[in-house]
């Protein structure tokens, strides 16, 4: 069956052929691994470098613990069942994420398999006591089914404590919240958090972080959609709430609106090479964001978004000139 993250990719390339060449090769693997180097003419590929340095972390306001800034999530790039075959390429993403250091992991019991194959390959590679996992309760009502998934979530993922559960989407909040933070003074849970993933629920988002104070908000955020810049991050500022970003690639989309564009060579200053560490620059250059999780299937692209977690992120014109040349 075709995805509906791998439709646009292959409608994207094949719209656009071979002058996609560079950006090709940030995401589809290819048996040797290339990346852009800016200074070269579009087209002039080069071998990959691997990730090398020290991630930059951030502290969560509740608790002071530090958080490595880059994460990743797992829709759609760890829904992939129980072939071993599509389960390889994760293994080596998870690698090179555990290898440079970085730790937090957003994941969903409604995300099909991804709590089992992550679960899986976490035991597989001993790798739990190293990061930092965060799931949710999702699409239940009412305390006894919130109960219930918490403890499939435990059984799935392989692990007996959760660090950060988040009430999905805003379903049944009071409750479900209430039910994160008896399991929390269980030990069972060390954070609380909400989630959404649209502008249009940050509004209600903000009601709730005033009324209930969890450790963590999700939200989107990218270049593309900016509306916590005027909601949910002066807010979690004010309140000592953490604030972990989804859709920094609005799933992937913004890669296409870039699809003609070399990277802009003022990404030299900052380290960068490549959109996706721009885009993931962008994101971090809000001080209010605690950690950013983008998605991938692919070890190249994972080692490319770990990149973006070093060095000097954007100033304000910066940003400006990554807003205009997406355009
Ligand atoms: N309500 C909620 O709580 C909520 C909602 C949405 C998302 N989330 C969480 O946030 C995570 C991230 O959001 P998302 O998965 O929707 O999308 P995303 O991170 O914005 O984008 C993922 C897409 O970007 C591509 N990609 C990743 N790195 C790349 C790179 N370096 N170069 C080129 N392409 C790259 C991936 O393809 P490849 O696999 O080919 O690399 C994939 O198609 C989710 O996985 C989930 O954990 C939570």
């Amino acid at each position: 069956m075709v995805s509906r993250r791998d439709f646009l990719a292959t409608t994207t390339l094949t719209a656009t052929g071979l002058a996609l060449a560079p950006l090709a090769a940030c995401s589809q693997d290819t048996p040797r691994p290339l990346s852009v180097d800016p200074k070269k003419p579009a087209g002039a590929l080069t071998a990959e470098q691997p990730f090398r340095g020290t991630l930059l972390k951030r502290a969560i306001p509740s608790s002071g613990e530090q958080l490595p800034v880059i994460g990743m999530g797992t829709s759609g790039s760890f829904e992939v069942g129980a072939g071993a075959d599509a389960r390889e390429p994760l293994r080596e993403v998870l690698k090179r994420f555990v290898d440079a250091g970085a730790s937090v992991i957003d994941t969903a019991p409604t995300y099909s398999s991804a709590e089992d194959v992550l679960g899986d390959l976490l035991a597989q590679a001993q790798a739990r006591p190293k990061l930092f996992l965060a799931t949710k309760l999702s699409g239940v009502s009412g305390r006894e089914e919130g109960l219930a998934q918490f403890g499939e979530s435990l059984r799935r993922l392989k692990t007996d404590k959760i660090d950060l559960l988040q009430v999905h989407n805003l379903r049944d909040t009071a409750t479900q919240l209430a039910l994160a933070r008896e399991l929390k003074q269980q030990g069972k849970v060390r954070y609380v958090g909400l989630t959404h993933y649209r502008d249009d629920a940050q509004a209600e988002l903000v009601a709730e972080m005033r009324a209930r104070k969890p450790d963590f908000v999700q939200i989107n955020y990218s270049p593309v959609s900016r509306g916590a810049e005027r909601t949910i991050f002066p807010l979690a500022r004010e309140l000592g709430i953490a604030v972990m970003v989804n859709r920094a690639f609005e799933d992937g989309r913004l890669f296409a609106q870039v699809r003609d564009k070399p990277v802009p060579d003022w990404a030299a200053e900052v380290g960068a090479d490549s959109w996706a560490q721009l885009f993931l620059k962008f994101v971090l250059s809000e001080p209010a964001v605690t950690v950013v999780i983008p998605a991938t299937s692919k070890p190249k692209n994972q080692t490319d978004n770990l990149k973006a977690g070093v060095g000097a992120l954007l100033d304000a014109k910066q940003r400006t000139a990554l807003i205009a040349a997406i355009g």
